[in-house]
């Protein structure tokens, strides 16, 4: 591991890891996301590398990273006039594309699709190691398959440790929350794969409409559109419980069934934002504080390091509650969804509740 500033990385970090890269071997390194898994997009046996390490599927495309707008000539064949808008809007950010890929980019990055997920990270430790590569760099979060996504080095380490070539730690990751995905590839209007870091209504506003689906289905057969297709993701170990509804009566919700689960005997960890820590008087529960919920930014910073204290921590259940859709929201709410494996509560519409 080689510790760097997250503002001004060192030279010599960067052309060390740029050298691993140009290699063939894999760097973990930061963005303003969450930590990237990357090697030499242009590489296919770097590639297969790539999901050797993360045990991931091989129908499950990833991102490549490039270093300059420019540079998404190197990856993609066609770039509408929308996508250059958006690229002039957005990027460095959180905002990745999805785009017909050029012949240079080997079918195993995009896992047979005829398309390429690009972005440009805004994090000078990336940018840094994709320009001394001297070439895009593909990079899945590095997380293994199906754990929540890293956003410290410590988490690369706990679930990577041994099958990454270097590790350049800078420090937390800024947003904390994947980046958001659009789909351009197709004759009709964009289409959201993912909500992620940049707002849907920040993108709404340069793009027009936007088609969103709430969880297209998958199969274990075709390439993955989406992270997430198949139901679990973002999982911790322990079993995971959403809250989803009206604010008062999410409330009594998540209290009742904290309660329930302590008395059962069961241990309980509790995904808390500040305003429900009246809740748990007397409750014998674990906590991992997310801040305020009029800070989402926070949250979404936390929300992936709260998940996994709380699996290290032994307990049994996670419990959160909803926080709504607006803003980083819509993001913090598809995470929590994921993790929980699609079990969740409803209260607006589940005829038991009260
Ligand atoms: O913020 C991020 O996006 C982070 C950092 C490292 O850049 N990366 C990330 O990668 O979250 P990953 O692999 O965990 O999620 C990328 C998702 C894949 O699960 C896949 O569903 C989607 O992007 N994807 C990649 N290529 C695609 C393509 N050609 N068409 C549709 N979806 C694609
Ligand atoms: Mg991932």
């Amino acid at each position: 591991m080689v510790t760097v500033d997250p503002r001004t990385p060192d030279r010599a970090s960067l052309e060390r890891a740029g050298a691993v890269i140009r290699r063939g071997g894999l760097v973990a390194f930061p963005t303003e996301t969450v930590y990237g898994l990357g090697a030499n997009a242009l590489d296919p046996a770097a590639i297969a590398r790539i999901f050797a390490a993360k045990g991931r599927p091989a129908n499950d495309p990833v991102i490549v990273h490039v270093d300059r707008p420019a540079q998404v000539w190197q990856v993609a064949r066609h770039v509408s006039p929308l996508a250059a808008r958006l690229i002039a809007r957005f990027w460095p950010g959180p905002l990745t594309l999805v785009l017909p890929r050029a012949a240079t980019v080997p079918s195993a990055v995009s896992a047979g699709l005829p398309t390429v997920a690009v972005r440009m990270p805004a994090h000078p430790v990336a940018l840094g190691l994709i320009a001394a590569a001297g070439r895009p760099v593909a990079a899945p979060s590095a997380n293994r398959f199906s754990r929540p996504s890293a956003t410290t080095a410590a988490h690369v380490i706990a679930d990577l440790d041994g099958a990454v070539d270097l590790i350049l730690d800078a420090g937390p990751a800024p947003i904390g929350l994947e980046s958001t995905i659009l789909d351009l590839s197709g004759d009709g209007p964009p289409v959201l794969l993912r909500p992620g870091g940049l707002p849907l209504d920040d993108l709404i506003a340069v793009a027009g409409p936007i088609v969103t689906r709430p969880s297209p289905p998958g199969t274990d057969e075709q390439p993955q559109v989406a992270p997430g297709l198949m139901t679990k993701h973002y999982a911790p170990r322990a079993e995971m419980l959403v809250i989803v509804g009206e604010r008062v009566r999410a409330r009594a919700r998540l209290r009742a069934e904290i309660a329930g689960r302590c008395a059962a005997g069961q241990g309980v960890g509790v995904l808390l934002v500040d305003e429900d820590a009246d809740l748990l008087a007397n409750l014998p529960v674990q906590v991992a504080r997310l801040g305020s919920e009029t800070r989402l930014a926070e949250i979404g910073e936390r929300l992936f390091s709260a998940l996994r204290d709380l699996d290290t921590a032994g307990v049994d259940v996670i419990a959160a509650r909803d926080i709504g859709a607006a803003g980083l929201g819509l993001a913090i709410r598809d995470r929590l969804v994921r993790a929980a494996a699609g079990r969740v509560i409803d209260i607006d519409n589940d005829p038991t509740s009260t």
